[in-house]
């Protein structure tokens, strides 16, 4: 239960409310501070639950329960709103540039023309890999998921970096910050060369972010790729819709791990394999698997619902539901929209659109949907951009990663920032034996 009082704004954006609440337990009222935050959202403050009463509160999943105060996202599910520092992702459809809204996340508002500059500088100057880095390539095998290789290679730059690792001055970040950014997409570029058994191509100092991560991925020493303007556009739009997305699982695993001080490589390297998992990240691919499959003539569209209704089958909608969104996501809303505009302007039919155009309508007239809620998520329709502009199948979660590496940048920073930042430690309500003794093997 709510008390409600007078509302005392202290710090930027947020209000601590005078008002508490109040928790009963065994007939003993404790009172809990109740915090605001700046579009409303209410957070009852359980940080001294414990220490008060000796009990603890039970959130599998944290659906309920907020880890941070943070100014970088807001997003309101309910009413289908993402905002980036208050910015509506959808004010970006005509500034796709997916650096500046980086500086924006990271350091908290738009970049003036000289600060784009010196951070484009910096990405350009960090592109290349040292040359010690190549050779770790080849330890993998030609198979080898590139999750796997990026997460590990991410780790492997701290190695190679280690001063840059510490946070000192925020100058010192922008670089490391800038460096990461850069090389992410060199690494990623590299893995796709190496899974082709094709020769490295080296970053083009001439070129911007996503021409020179084309350039990387299809160039060849031979002939050199074309870069299509439309499809660089699609490119820094997507990864602009998936810069940031608040406190989503690879989001939390990285202040998790950045708790422990781990430095902002290691922080972001976990994150990578926290997105790989096909409820983050993979879903990208599984969308597409599940397209494929019924374009195949494997499953029609109507038994693809029927499955998803099925509680035993273990199937599942892929790219339809979200923790957050009882809307629909509005990042998937932009790319169906820029699906249609980049497929006609490459001159593409790809029949997996209109396969997925079959799904989306079967299920938002299907009641288990609706009473649900559940929309299609962002990766529904990004799948069909990234195949109509030449990318791998074995590259979607990658390139999810790439895009949603400056906010994990920002994120990490916005941590380390705060003095109030204490290792993350969660507890547990224990449910296994109690007290018993150890039988030596023998009398076992
Ligand atoms: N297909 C069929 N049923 C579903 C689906 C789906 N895609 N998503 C949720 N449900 C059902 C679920 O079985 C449950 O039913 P019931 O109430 O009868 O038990 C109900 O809807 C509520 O779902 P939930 O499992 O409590 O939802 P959650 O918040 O734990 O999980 C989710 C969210 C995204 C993991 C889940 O919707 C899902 O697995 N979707 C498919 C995978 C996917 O597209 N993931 C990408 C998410 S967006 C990008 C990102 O952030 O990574």
């Amino acid at each position: 239960m709510y008390d409600e009082a007078e509302n005392i704004t202290f710090g930027k954006g947020m209000t601590k409310m005078t008002r508490t609440a109040t928790l009963i337990l065994d007939g003993k009222k404790y009172e809990l501070p109740v915090h605001e935050g700046a579009e409303g959202e209410i957070g009852i403050d359980i940080t001294q639950l414990r220490a008060m009463s000796g009990v603890i509160a039970y959130d599998p999943g944290y659906a309920n329960t907020g880890s941070c105060k943070s100014a970088i996202t807001f997003i309101d599910g309910e009413k289908g709103i993402l905002r980036y520092r208050g910015i509506p992702i959808e004010q970006f459809i005509d500034y796709p540039n997916f650096i500046e809204a980086a500086w924006l996340l990271i350091f908290g508002r738009l970049p003036q023309k000289p600060e784009l500059r010196r951070f484009s500088e910096l990405l350009t100057v960090h592109a290349p890999l040292h040359e010690a880095m190549k050779h770790h390539f080849e330890g993998f095998p030609v198979n080898a998921p590139p999750m796997a290789i990026l997460s590990a290679m991410i780790n492997t730059l701290s190695c190679f970096d280690e001063h840059l690792a510490r946070f000192e001055d925020d100058e010192k970040f922008e670089v490391a910050a800038a460096k990461l950014i850069s090389k992410v997409r060199t690494i990623a570029a590299y893995s796709y060369r190496r899974s082709m058994g094709q020769p490295f191509i080296y970053p083009d100092p001439k070129l911007r972010y996503c021409a020179n991560f084309l350039h990387m991925m299809f160039s060849m020493p031979y002939d050199q790729y074309v870069i299509d303007p439309e499809v660089e556009d699609a490119l820094n739009l997507l990864f602009i819709l998936h810069a940031d997305h608040e406190q989503n699982c690879s989001t939390s695993t990285v202040r998790m791990v950045g708790s422990s001080r781990a430095n902002l490589f290691a922080s972001c390297a976990a994150g990578v394999c926290a997105l790989w998992g096909p409820l983050h990240g993979g879903a990208n691919v599984a969308v597409i698997e599940m397209l494929d499959q019924i374009h195949k003539g494997g499953l029609k569209p109507e038994e693809c619902i029927k499955l998803a209704k099925d509680k035993n089958s273990g199937f599942k909608l892929m790219g339809f539901g979200h923790r957050i969104y009882k809307n629909f996501d509005p990042r998937a809303r932009v790319i169906k929209s820029q699906c249609d505009k980049v497929l006609y302007k490459l001159g593409i039919h790809d029949p997996l659109l209109d396969i997925a155009r079959k799904l989306e309508e079967l299920a938002l007239k299907d009641p288990y949907f609706a009473e649900r809620k559940l929309y299609p998520n962002v990766d529904f329709y990004s799948g069909i951009i990234m195949r109509a502009i030449g990318i791998p199948l074995d590259m979607f979660t990658v390139m999810f990663a790439i895009g949603r590496l400056p906010g994990w940048v920002a994120q990490w920073k916005e941590q380390h920032d705060d003095d109030t930042m204490r290792i993350a430690r969660p507890r547990q309500i224990y449910i296994g034996e109690r007290k018993t003794d150890y039988t030596p093997i023998i009398n076992r």
